[in-house]
């Protein structure tokens, strides 16, 4: 586990567009709020919609709560964002699984070339959640209200998580 506040933080989900810009959405209003600086940013593991704002639903939900998503657009996750990134974060374990599947790739590339680059390290987004320990973000594409409800309450419960890790490590 990295001892060090990251400079910056990318969060990960399938379609980068209902869990992922949520978190990058509600991260940049809680660190600023906390005063930290830290760059933030989200994908998908797929492509599927590429270039897309983030769904519909997600946004009314995130409008609710003083959160504006309707700048963000989809991306997929690239080999680069483990050389720009000190910390990509998983919504769940199978996008955590297909994200540490990339690193190794990255880092197989790399080592055929004699080369051992810094590359970010890989979490659960949950990993310090007080409320849902290591617990994964359910994905609320194909259900109700209830589901973007719900992805906005673990994202507040486990960005507090991280916030509360980063200050303790600048204590
Ligand atoms: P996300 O949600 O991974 O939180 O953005 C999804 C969005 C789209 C699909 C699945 C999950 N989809 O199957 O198109």
């Amino acid at each position: 586990m990295a001892s060090s506040i990251p400079t910056s933080v990318l969060c990960v989900c399938l379609g980068n567009i209902c869990r992922s810009p949520t978190a990058e959405g509600m991260f940049k209003t809680m660190l600023k709020q906390h005063q930290l600086s830290i760059y933030v940013d989200s994908a998908g593991t797929s492509a599927h919609h590429q270039g897309e704002a983030p769904d519909a639903r997600s946004q009314q939900h995130a409008k609710k709560r003083n959160l504006d998503l309707s700048t963000i657009k989809s991306r997929q996750l690239t080999k680069d964002d483990f050389l720009n990134f000190d910390l990509i974060l998983a919504m769940d374990n199978n996008n955590l699984q297909n994200i540490e599947s990339l690193k190794h790739q990255v880092i197989r590339d790399y080592s055929a070339r004699g080369l051992n680059p810094n590359l970010a390290e890989v979490a659960l987004f949950s990993l310090h959640d007080d409320l849902h320990p290591n617990k994964p973000l359910p994905d609320p594409y194909y259900g109700g209200n209830n589901g973007f409800e719900l992805v906005l309450d673990q994202c507040a419960s486990s960005i507090n998580g991280w916030i509360t890790h980063w200050k303790t490590l600048s204590e």
